[in-house]
């Protein structure tokens, strides 16, 4: 068995570095997020952007193809994603095309860790102290980076920001611990964006909850998850492919993540997505949440008591001031998302200074990754997001 994985990936490496053809004959799912852009016409520029705690960040855009000062949306990456997971089920159904035909200027970001952003100025990604962060630091570093950089090339005073679950958090904690930047958010959209993580049913999500805590666990956690090369591309090729046989057992590894029965599962696309997802994050962000779901608040990251003292000033982690979000917020949950549930974003939308509404998909079996790639995830939330930001 090893074998047989060995010599494929060495027949995976030989052909891709041996091969010259363009893009248009290249399969996608050896693309990154700007070839697959460009493949399907739409122009496409790469950023790099520096945080000021020393991590380089990745960022991808569909500049406007015409007309200036096209209104910004920046989109945000969940938990082990990247900004490639908005453009993998193509032209029709990626928000970031979609986005685009729209007359958007389009930013992905792509937060620390991830598969596009593992650069540091000082830190080696085999350094522990790389993976010393949770999503309060995305929120805290990474968010304000990404925001300014795009306003900045782009000309503007203020943009849309659109996140996927972890994509949401990284927005709260960030409009929390700056309300001044609240002014520079036209509208939030979360497109099942976590914050309280009470009533997650998600196997994957609850075992995390018996995570641990103090220095020992601290320094434990400071490592990498679902790294991009957890499954060479070939083999991915071959047995996730449309009709592949153990097709099916690819979207059971998928559920697993995504929960329950989707009646959305995007077989033609799976190939194209599982080589781009899953595409790494600190262990810290899975454990945070972990600890969210245990205490039912949403605050930061808990080192237990002793080290809370020395770090905080009290036993407990503080909480997010929530109630200082100004800028207006709309959400998304569904039902069929067994990890981002209705009862916790009503929880979170209350605190809000300016909530536009939590808005359920008409469709009890959407899952929580089915905001990214389900079959009907345009005519089911995209056009009502898309809408919706017309009005701010
Ligand atoms: C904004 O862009 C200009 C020119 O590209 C650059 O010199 C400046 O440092 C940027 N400012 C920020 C805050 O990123
Ligand atoms: C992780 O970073 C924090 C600062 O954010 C620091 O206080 C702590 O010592 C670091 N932990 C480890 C285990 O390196
Ligand atoms: C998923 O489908 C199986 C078989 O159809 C069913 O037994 C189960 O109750 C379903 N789960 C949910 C959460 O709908
Ligand atoms: C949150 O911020 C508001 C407004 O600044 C303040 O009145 C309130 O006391 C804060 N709450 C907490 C728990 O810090």
């Amino acid at each position: 068995m090893l074998r047989t994985y060995l010599m494929l990936w060495a027949v995976c490496i030989l052909w891709t570095s041996t091969n010259q053809q363009s893009l248009s004959s290249k399969p996608d799912t050896q693309l990154t997020t700007p070839e697959l852009i460009q493949k399907y016409g739409y122009p496409a520029e790469t950023h790099e952007v520096l945080t000021t705690d020393g991590y380089f960040l990745t960022m991808h855009r569909i500049p406007p193809r015409r007309g200036a000062n096209r209104p910004v949306v920046l989109l945000v990456n969940g938990l082990l994603s990247s900004s490639a997971d908005w453009v993998v089920t193509g032209p029709n159904n990626g928000l970031a095309y979609i986005l685009s035909d729209a007359g958007y200027d389009v930013w992905l970001g792509n937060t620390r860790g991830n598969v596009y952003s593992k650069r540091h100025l000082r830190l080696s990604p085999r350094d522990k102290q790389f993976w010393n962060y949770s999503w309060h630091e995305i929120g805290v570093y990474d968010v304000p980076s990404m925001v300014d950089h795009a306003l900045n090339v782009s000309r503007q005073r203020s943009l849309y920001y659109i996140g996927h679950s972890m994509g949401g958090t990284d927005f709260y904690v960030y409009a929390s611990t700056y309300p001044a930047y609240n002014s520079k958010i036209r509208l939030m959209v979360g497109l099942a964006p976590a914050s309280y993580n009470y009533y997650n049913s998600n196997p994957f999500f609850r075992i995390s909850s018996f995570s641990k805590v103090g220095a020992e666990a601290d320094k434990l956690y400071n490592s990498e998850i679902f790294t991009k090369d957890w499954a060479p591309p070939i083999l991915i090729q071959t047995f996730c492919r449309d009709m592949g046989l153990v097709q099916e057992l690819c979207s059971a590894g998928l559920l697993l993540l995504a929960g329950t029965n989707s009646t959305q599962t995007n077989k033609k696309s799976l190939p194209v997505i599982l080589s781009h997802f899953p595409a790494g994050a600190s262990l810290k962000c899975w454990v945070h949440y972990g600890q969210q779901l245990r205490s039912g608040k949403f605050r930061q990251y808990d080192h237990g008591r002793q080290l809370n003292l020395k770090l905080y000033g009290t036993a407990e982690p503080p909480e997010y001031n929530t109630t200082v979000i100004t800028a207006p917020v709309a959400s998304y949950v569904s039902d069929g998302d067994d990890i981002i549930k209705a009862k916790d974003v009503d929880k979170l939308h209350r605190t809000l200074g300016n909530s536009v509404g939590v808005f359920r998909v008409p469709l009890p079996t959407f899952n929580h990754l089915d905001f990214l790639w389900g079959v009907d995830v345009k005519s089911l939330v995209y056009d009502s997001v898309i809408d919706l930001m017309a009005k701010f």
